[in-house]
């Protein structure tokens, strides 16, 4: 079932997006090389608490036996690894990497849900266009966001984009309707024919999340039970925003009025 906010549900949608945005901030400006991700882990979830948020991915159990319920505040994935990293303090961002981190804030009652990757120094030419391009593949999705269009016309508009630029996108994973709920439908995947699936009426709020490999498409899951890698080893990037579907344009409620203002998006 596809919930339609109300109005008091969307100022809350609206608070915990906010909350997910400043975390991205904050992540922007601290990450740094010989940091390990156990410790951008860490100011992630004291920058959500002080905001007044819970770490929703902390504790999140898919259901899946043998899986353990998913340990750290956010995911955080480098290089190779596509989603769902475990945050570790053996695990060493180093210059010249590509981290992607993907956290959930849990704020009276509402999620709030992004993704950005981060560059670390100076990255390759190769590294920053995978990343360019899987933002890009965002923008071009909620085009289609709006009242009068399907689901399907958001992933193929994300799906035919990045093919266009010589990349893949990963095919088991994809956005999804939020809420009271971390994962609410509908089931938003980065390819697809347009004209199909639900229609997309003002009130709802969806995760939508291009996740974009360099190589092929294909992926391999580690013994962790969480750890997403490419199989050939090429990188990965991944970029998610929180929208409201309004009778106009898209909201975007997970990104700061700075970086609106930086892309001049509203
Ligand atoms: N935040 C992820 C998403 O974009 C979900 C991560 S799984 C979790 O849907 F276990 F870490 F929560
Ligand atoms: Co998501």
């Amino acid at each position: 079932m596809i919930t339609i906010k109300n109005k008091k549900e969307i100022e809350l949608m609206r608070e915990a997006g906010k909350v997910v945005a400043l975390v991205y901030e904050e992540l922007k400006n601290k990450i740094k090389p010989g940091m390990t991700t156990y410790e951008l882990d860490q100011i992630a979830e004291e920058k959500m608490k002080s905001l007044g948020a819970i770490p929703a991915e902390k504790g999140y159990d898919i259901g899946v036996k043998g899986v353990p319920p998913y340990p750290a505040a956010t995911c955080i994935s480098v290089n190779d690894e596509v989603i769902h990293g475990i945050p570790s303090k053996n695990k060493i961002i180093h210059e010249g990497d590509i981290v992607s981190v993907d956290t959930v804030a849990l704020k009276n009652g509402y999620n709030g849900d992004a993704a950005r990757t981060f560059t670390v120094g100076k990255v390759s030419k190769d590294a920053q266009r995978l990343i360019d391009v899987t933002k890009q593949a965002f923008f071009e999705g909620i085009k289609y966001a709006k009242v009068g269009y399907r689901i399907g016309d958001i992933s193929n508009a994300i799906g035919t984009y990045v093919q266009s630029q010589g990349y893949s996108v990963v095919r088991e994973f994809q956005g999804h309707g939020i809420g009271a709920d971390m994962h609410e439908d509908p089931g938003i995947p980065n390819y697809g024919k347009a004209g199909r699936g639900a229609r997309i009426e003002a009130g709802m709020t969806l995760a939508i999340e291009p996740m974009v490999i360099a190589g092929k498409p294909d992926i391999l899951e580690l013994d962790d039970g969480w750890t997403i890698i490419t199989e050939d080893g090429s990188l990965a990037a991944h970029y998610e925003n929180t929208v409201l579907i309004t009778d106009g344009e898209p909201e975007i409620l997970t990104m700061t009025k700075q970086e609106k203002a930086e892309m001049k998006v509203k």
